[in-house]
């Protein structure tokens, strides 16, 4: 669908890394983009509010999820559960809920885009949850891709991009395990926010393309 004054992209995480790049980039488009997260009073994990969200808005385009890139390492044995737990109430149940607020919503030609990531697919020991959370989540867009249809449902997965979920760790650490990154992936370095952006406009502007899984990792799933 093409963008017109009228239009209106949803954001929810837009306030930081992919999804400020993807806010970015659609607010050079025709029509208006309303970012949210916990910064802008929205808490994915509490569906009665992402319900309330919803109403208030009204109708609305295209919804895209890059919320919640928080989950607790360990392995399957010794990972805080309750960590754990949390983790999907984020970004599992949050994406849920928030496609369950916004169908009823969407125009025709409409469009929801979530986000996963590469341990998807990957067998890495120590990082369970990721995979989990994120494999459940692919799999459930694409179920919804055929319950939603003809609105298009599809799943951007980044591989290690360059974003404020890493300012947690020390620069050093930060600056080591990018340089790690690239020197083993084929692309020869990690991603930036704006490539992974790319993704999102992709899968809003192709109107052939839904229940896809999106992956722009560098090379990540090969190597
Ligand atoms: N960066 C990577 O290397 C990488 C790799 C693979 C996959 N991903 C995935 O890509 C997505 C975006 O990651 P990013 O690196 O851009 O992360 P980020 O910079 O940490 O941004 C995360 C966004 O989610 C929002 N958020 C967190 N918890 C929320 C909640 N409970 N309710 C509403 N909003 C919430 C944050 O805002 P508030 O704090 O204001 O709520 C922020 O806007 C995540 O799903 C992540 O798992 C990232």
């Amino acid at each position: 669908m093409s963008f017109n004054d009228n239009t209106l992209s949803v954001v929810v995480g837009g306030t930081s890394g992919i999804g400020a790049a993807v806010a970015r980039a659609l607010s050079l488009r025709p029509g208006r983009v309303e970012i949210a997260s916990r910064a802008s009073g929205l808490d994915i994990a509490d569906s009665a509010a992402v319900s309330d969200y919803f109403r208030k808005l009204g109708p609305l385009d295209h919804l895209v999820v890059t919320a919640g890139s928080s989950a607790p390492g360990g392995t399957v044995v010794d990972v805080d559960l309750d960590a754990a737990r949390a983790a999907f109430d984020v970004k599992f149940w949050g994406s849920v809920a928030l496609a369950r607020a916004a169908s009823g919503y969407l125009r025709p030609g409409g469009t929801i885009t979530f986000t996963s990531g590469f341990l998807a697919r990957r067998a890495v020991p120590g990082t369970f949850v990721k995979t989990a959370m994120n494999a459940a989540l692919e799999a459930t867009a694409k179920i919804l891709a055929r319950e939603l249809a003809p609105l298009r449902v599809n799943v951007v997965s980044p591989g290690l991009t360059q974003t404020e979920a890493y300012h947690g760790m020390t620069a050093e650490a930060r600056d080591a395990m990018f340089d790690r990154a690239a020197a083993t992936l084929p692309a020869g370095r990690t991603g930036r926010s704006d490539d992974i952006a790319r993704g999102y406009l992709f899968a809003i502007d192709n109107p052939f393309v839904t229940g896809s899984v999106i992956d722009i990792e560098g090379g990540a799933l090969i190597s």
